[in-house]
């Protein structure tokens, strides 16, 4: 038996609708609370619509403990709109406009931010980024790093958060920068563009940043298992309807919300660095964004269980495969 306390996912789409009400429940019952991402088809990027999102998170969870930590999307705001909503945020989702699902609202200029940003450090509002520039697939991220370089050194006090990082490079990076902080998502731990692309196309497993090198994945896993201060973990969970997955023209984003957090306690134990686990999932994220989680324990046991093939319209990351942890109070 794993008893852990009060695990967070700092990165986590929920989208509206009938998909909230399907998935909502499945990250409830792993996670005390989770950062939410505002890349809903309408962005959510007014105190109003917050406000209304965030109700029908709450609703969608049942009774669950699970605090919906609140983002709003990134666009020019003012003083008074920040001051207005500061206390309902944990930060401001940043989007280089088009780089990925639902961000046409995003940033085209990234010399056009600097009073917006500017405020943010000054009311001490952590920015979190879709860190992809336009060029090569396998290399945005790596290119991205010269505008967190500019982020970091030009608004010393300003939180940033470099969303679900996919390479080596990007640990090299944050090396560098004590007001800078990682996601790292559980498929980044686990695929490289092997596992996307290099047989037969796999569609579930397309996500934005694409998987990397196995140098990249190890570099990551190897940082997340002796349990580097700067990592939090972030599912990046990001469910489409089988749908919009099995096409032409695929969606980006892997369903990893059911298995997140059996699967990381799986690829930890395996390793031998149980106790790192609860630094990533809960003691990192608590240190950088200064939040005090409600208190919530998640017991995991050594039983085995086979995930299912589907979850109403969604394909599950690892659906069919049998993970060796499942939550104490799981039936199956
Ligand atoms: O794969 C992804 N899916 N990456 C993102 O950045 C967005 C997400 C989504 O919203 O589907
Ligand atoms: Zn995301």
């Amino acid at each position: 038996m794993l008893a852990l306390q009060s695990p967070l996912d700092m990165h986590l789409h929920l989208r509206e609708q009938e998909m909230l009400q399907l998935v909502a429940p499945l990250s409830a019952r792993s996670f005390a609370g989770a950062v939410i991402m505002p890349n809903l088809v309408q962005p959510v990027n007014s105190r109003d619509r917050l406000v209304s999102y965030r109700r029908a998170i709450v609703s969608a969870c049942g009774t669950d403990t699970f605090i919906p930590y609140m983002t709003l999307f990134f666009r020019e705001y003012t003083r008074e709109e920040l001051l207005a909503v500061r206390q309902d945020i944990i930060g401001i989702k940043l989007y280089p406009a088009g780089i990925t699902t639902q961000s046409d609202a995003g940033v085209r200029d990234f010399d056009s931010i600097a009073a917006t940003v500017s405020l943010l450090e000054e009311l001490d509002i952590p920015l979190l980024v879709h860190g992809e520039s336009s060029g090569f697939v396998m290399d945005r991220e790596t290119e991205f790093l010269q505008v967190y370089a500019k982020l970091a050194g030009n608004f010393p006090k300003l939180r940033v958060v470099m969303e679900h990082i996919s390479t080596a490079a990007s640990l090299e990076f944050l090396e560098r920068y004590n007001n800078v902080a990682a996601t790292v998502t559980l498929h980044h731990l686990l695929l490289t563009l092997d596992d996307v692309a290099g047989g037969l196309l796999q569609p579930h497993l397309f996500c934005k940043p694409i998987a990397k090198t196995p140098r990249d994945r190890d570099a990551l896993r190897q940082a997340v298992l002796q349990g580097h201060p700067q990592l939090m973990f972030g599912s990046d969970s990001a469910p489409h309807p089988r749908h919009a997955k099995e096409c032409c023209g695929c969606a980006a984003g892997i369903f990893s919300a059911p298995v997140a957090l059996p699967m990381l306690v799986q690829l930890f134990d395996g390793a031998g660095c149980l106790e790192a686990l609860q630094t990533f999932v809960t003691g990192n994220a608590v240190r950088f964004y200064r939040i005090k989680p409600p208190e919530k324990m998640v017991q995991l046991r050594q039983k085995s269980w086979r995930v299912p093939e589907v979850y109403g319209t969604v394909r599950p990351f690892l659906a069919g495969q049998e993970l060796q942890w499942s939550f104490a109070d799981q039936d199956n």
